[in-house]
């Protein structure tokens, strides 16, 4: 028998994972609310369904348990065969139950695929372009200008029209808080929507076997105020602040060791498309597809042998001495 003291911990332990995880159990859009409404509904009925049928049967099993006494043929109970109104209650009550679970299931469907059309939505449009890379997001705001990675920003109760996009194999586009899955194929686009409700951060990750490093493509929604939002716009839009001090020396190591045929800047003649668009490098939290926290030592660690944390990575280890990594990282977090 497991104590009671070690049940409570793993009790706690399950709770707090529900707490830290982005759970689809607590919502932060509309439509994640409509499929968590909607599970809450096919638990109850679930759950009214098992207890009442274990209920009858464990009543039974106890109730009519072997006594120990020899049955003989003539003291059998009263033989039966067919109870009409019985059949039909285990007919009715199931068909009922699955046509309620139904209906409901469409009106969910409807919500889902149906974006407001009211006038305050209209006025409050964002359109975003997710493309999936082996292993990490880029997002594109064309009506802006801007294009970045790890890190989508939107406003609070706007709509926000995401179109997805692969660049090389299948992946899944899913933030569970703000509702279901999109699937990214190549050369195809797919489109989704959702209508962010509660200010803060939220994860995402590919949710499709995308090769050996897709459990590391995640990436942070940021859902803002307006102003919050307008203000990373224009942050966004500006060209890369002009290094001064290391940082010069870093943005020559930069261009020395080949980085600006991957990854651009813009400002600058860095103009890569394969890897992030690294304009705004240093206004992100994170690193390599959310796998690493924006900290100068974590970029170090990173640039250093990528791999190293994320085998399969397609940037490549560049051998460089650790002065040369110093001044790139003092160039890439000059990057605001
Ligand atoms: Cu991309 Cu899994």
């Amino acid at each position: 028998m497991i104590k009671s003291s070690a049940w409570v911990a793993l009790l706690s332990l399950v709770l707090s994972g529900c707490q830290a995880a982005p759970a689809i159990t607590s919502p932060a859009s509309t439509s994640a609310k409509a499929i968590t409404d909607l599970l809450w509904i096919f638990f109850g009925i679930s759950a009214l369904v098992f207890v009442v049928i274990e209920g009858l049967l464990l009543f039974v099993v106890f109730r009519y348990r072997h006594n120990g006494n020899k049955v003989t043929t003539e003291e059998l109970p009263k033989q039966v065969e067919g109870n009409p109104r019985l059949e039909l209650i285990w007919t009715l009550v199931p068909a009922l139950s699955l046509l309620i679970l139904f209906i409901v299931s469409v009106g969910t469907l409807r919500a889902l695929v149906e974006p407001p059309t009211d006038s305050a939505a209209v006025k409050n449009i964002v359109n975003v372009r997710a493309i999936g890379h082996q292993w990490w997001w880029e997002f594109e705001y064309s009506d802006e200008g801007i294009l970045t990675a790890d890190e989508m920003h939107v406003p609070v109760n706007s709509v926000v029209y995401v179109s997805v996009d692969s660049a090389d194999v299948i992946h899944s586009f899913w933030v569970p808080q703000m509702g279901g899955k999109i699937d990214v194929v190549p050369g195809h686009t797919n489109n989704t929507w959702f209508q962010p409700t509660e200010i803060g951060t939220f994860t995402g990750e590919c949710s499709e076997f995308c090769g050996g490093a897709h459990a590391m493509m995640r990436l942070d929604l940021v859902v803002e105020s307006q102003a919050d939002y307008e203000a990373w716009l224009t942050a966004q839009k500006a060209p890369s602040v002009k290094p001064t001090g290391d940082a010069i020396l870093g943005e020559k190591v930069f261009f020395e060791e080949g980085c600006s045929g991957c990854h651009q800047i813009n400002g600058t003649p860095a103009d890569g498309l394969i890897g992030p668009n690294l304009t705004h490098f240093a206004s992100r939290k994170s690193i390599g597809g959310k796998v690493l926290d924006n900290t100068p030592e974590n970029l170090a660690f990173w640039l250093g042998n990528p791999a190293e944390y994320k085998p399969g990575v397609l940037m490549p280890k560049l051998n460089l001495t650790p002065e040369r990594i110093k001044l790139l990282v003092v160039y890439l977090d000059s990057l605001k």
